[in-house]
């Protein structure tokens, strides 16, 4: 499965959501999820995320291993998305900055 990890929080560009053929994107108010059950591993996504925070389960950092749980859980409750919207207006200035899992909103 792809996950996605900490760069996605605050920055939330929603690109990914567009090219994903089985719609398992969730979104929450300022991150979003993969469905791990849903996602057919196209690899479509992954390329697509201007801030690069799409990662295959094999590649997810050693330090964002929380993210695969955090996925799973998340995308239970949070609603489906699968159009594009407007990424928040200060994205650019969160965009790589460290620490990030600390500020997701649920
Ligand atoms: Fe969707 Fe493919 Fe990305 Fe999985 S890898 S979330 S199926 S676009
Ligand atoms: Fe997040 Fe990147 Fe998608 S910032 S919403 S994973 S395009």
């Amino acid at each position: 499965t792809f996950v996605v990890g900490e760069d996605c929080i605050k920055c939330k560009h929603t690109d990914c959501v567009e090219v994903c053929p089985v719609d398992c994107f969730y979104e929450g108010p300022n991150f979003l999820v993969i469905h791990p059950d849903e996602c057919i591993d196209c690899a479509l996504c992954e390329p697509e995320c201007p801030v690069d925070a799409i990662f295959s389960e094999d590649e997810l950092p050693a330090d964002q291993q929380v993210f695969l749980e955090l996925n799973a859980e998340l995308a239970e409750v949070w609603p489906c998305i699968t159009e594009m919207k407007p990424a928040p207006e200060d994205a650019e200035e969160w965009a790589g900055k460290p620490g990030k899992l600390a500020l997701l909103e649920r």
